[in-house]
């Protein structure tokens, strides 16, 4: 019986620094909406800018190029936009930390796509090193979709978006989700670039419900 219990304290006391001591990490900081509250997978929330206004700046989805289905994310300063939720792939429920991997979903799907899950897509007729933020699944586009996974990372006071490539050598290559200046005023598309200078989008996240009712509270900045 002793070195049964011997080991079992033993795993207790392992179990106890090894948690003590991941909670010392960064990374392991609970991702916050403005109200404060940690986000949660599944729930609502809009993504806006990290300006001092955060009613409006939403995303929206257009058709580009020679699309026929609106599938590509634009960012727009004048709209509330669509609320997106995000979950952890193959956890159905889970805390969402700083680098957590996400998988980032519009809740309402044009009916042209399998899925209004975001994707990066491989724009082929302008730069190649620019990659659009779109929806759908990667399955239905194998040729022009690029695997990979979504994180949420501190930047400044706020949040940035990054997309982390797989990489043939089963690692991530992970570049911030930005907006793409030269399309219109006040309008631009998400985009992933593979080479050019990498300027996040400091973005918040607001927490669907209390902003449609009128109460988001803004505490965290
Ligand atoms: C989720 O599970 C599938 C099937 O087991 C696996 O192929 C995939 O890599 C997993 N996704 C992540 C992000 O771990
Ligand atoms: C935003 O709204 C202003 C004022 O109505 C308008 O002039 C401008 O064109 C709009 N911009 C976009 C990108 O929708």
């Amino acid at each position: 019986m002793k070195p049964f219990f011997l080991s079992l304290t033993l795993t207790f006391l392992l179990f106890g620094f090894t948690t003590g001591f991941s909670l010392t990490f960064s990374n392991d900081e609970q991702v916050l909406d403005t109200n404060g509250n940690p986000i949660i997978s599944g729930g609502e929330y809009y993504i806006f800018p990290a300006t001092l206004d955060h009613h409006k700046g939403g995303l929206r989805l257009a058709k580009t190029g020679d699309s026929k289905c609106p599938d590509t994310i634009l960012q727009n300063v004048n709209i509330t936009g669509l609320p997106l939720k995000f979950t952890i792939p193959n956890i159905s429920n889970g805390i969402i930390l700083v680098g957590t991997k996400l998988d980032i979903e519009f809740t309402k799907k044009p009916n042209c796509v399998k899925s209004s899950k975001w994707l990066i897509v491989y724009d082929s007729e302008h730069d190649q090193n620019i990659f659009h933020v779109g929806i759908g699944d990667h399955e239905s586009k194998p040729e022009t979709s690029i695997p990979g996974i979504f994180y949420i990372k501190k930047y400044d006071n706020a949040y940035k978006i990054e997309f982390c490539f797989d990489d043939d050598m089963g690692g991530y290559n992970c570049k911030n989700v930005m907006r793409w200046k030269d399309f219109k005023e006040g309008e631009s598309p998400l985009v992933v670039l593979a080479e050019h200078v990498q300027d996040p989008y400091p973005v918040v996240f607001v927490d669907a419900p209390s902003f449609e009712s009128g109460i988001a509270m803004d505490v965290m900045f």
